[in-house]
């Protein structure tokens, strides 16, 4: 099997590569490059095709949707400092740049899985989030809804051409996702904490610490991914992809610190100070997985120390 990965060469796209590669399909990864990286992707130098160059890109994007057999639709804007410090350009890859990638996929009717979030839900404070939950967002000039805007609409945009032209495609509700390769420079909390107790420096909370969020294995959320792109009985579905365990984010850094076994301690930074203007957290996210439990029969498996662990290569 031939298979796409738009921002192959970000976290999540090269472990879907890796998961490809091993099972010996062909793998073409289209990235500009501009969140992930060719350290991401340079093991499997030799067995993928790398194509750099950007989603908004028509005719590049219908050549290699073309010559595919499966489209996983990765690359995106994100991670709180690239949305509210480049907002234009984070709306235009996330609207235009989705556009251009499902139409390419409705023109060859290409089986395609896009990558959509957890921010779908905004604060919402329904908890567990289920697929079919309002969505609960701020003003538009609150830029960092932005991002849950633009995937709202890319969800519609796959709905719609699903219905009207028969397009083949799944949505996955990626809630936190975390694992090797993740950068922490755009504002991830699970790398930044684990490198700054690497070094033995202090792990900054934002707000209180009271806030809370549920992990997900990226190596779990790869195997939903090619376990629902091979199910064709759920085309035309949404499903929540996350983890087990609600943790707050001081108990968190506590475990980070415990697991890593550092001198680490624990500092606290104002959102206003941690963040340019625009910015509104969210208390609580808790996915409902009983839909792709029952569906497919996936199920997280890596608890939060075992994923601290990987991250910190411990
Ligand atoms: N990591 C998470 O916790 C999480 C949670 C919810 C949803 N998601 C979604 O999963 C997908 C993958 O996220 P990730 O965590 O791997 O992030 P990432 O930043 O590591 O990967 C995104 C990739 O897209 C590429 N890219 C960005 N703009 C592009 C463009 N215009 N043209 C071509 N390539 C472009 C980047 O260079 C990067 O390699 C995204 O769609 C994201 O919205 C991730």
């Amino acid at each position: 099997m031939r298979v796409l990965i738009t921002g192959g060469a970000g976290f999540i796209g090269s472990h879907l590569a890796d998961l490809y590669v091993a099972k010996g399909d062909h793998v073409t990864i289209l990235d500009n490059f501009s969140t992930g990286s060719k350290e991401n992707i340079a093991h499997l130098s030799g067995k993928i095709t790398t194509q750099d160059g950007d989603i908004r890109n028509v005719d590049l994007v219908e050549k290699l949707t073309k010559e595919a057999d499966l489209v996983l639709h990765m690359a995106a804007a994100l991670g709180v400092n690239t949305i509210l410090e480049s907002p234009l350009e984070s709306m235009s890859t996330n609207i235009t740049g989705s556009e251009v990638v499902l139409n390419a996929a409705a023109k060859f009717n290409k089986r395609i899985i896009i990558a959509s979030t957890s921010e779908i839900y905004g604060k919402n404070p329904k908890q567990p989030l289920s697929e079919g939950d309002d969505r609960v967002v701020g003003a538009p000039q609150k830029i960092r809804w932005t991002y849950s805007d633009a995937k709202a609409i890319e969800e519609a945009m796959a709905t719609a051409l699903h219905t009207q032209s028969k397009l083949p495609v799944t949505t996955v509700r990626l809630f936190n996702t975390v694992g090797p390769r993740q950068t922490g420079r755009y504002g991830m909390v699970v790398p930044r904490f684990v490198q700054a107790a690497l070094k033995n420096e202090a792990l900054t909370i934002y707000g209180d610490g009271t806030q809370s969020r549920v992990f997900c294995h990226v190596n779990d959320a790869v195997t939903a991914i090619a376990t629902i792109a091979a199910t064709d009985a759920i085309i035309g579905e949404v499903f929540n992809v996350g983890g087990s365990g609600e943790v707050s984010i001081k108990a968190l850094a506590e475990k980070v610190i415990a697991t890593t076994e550092s001198q680490s301690l624990i500092t606290y930074t104002s959102y206003s100070d941690a963040y340019p203007a625009g910015f509104e957290d969210i208390q609580r996210r808790v996915p409902d997985i009983s839909k792709i439990k029952h569906s497919i029969g996936w199920a997280p498996t890596k608890n939060l120390e075992a994923i601290i662990k990987d991250i910190a290569g411990i």
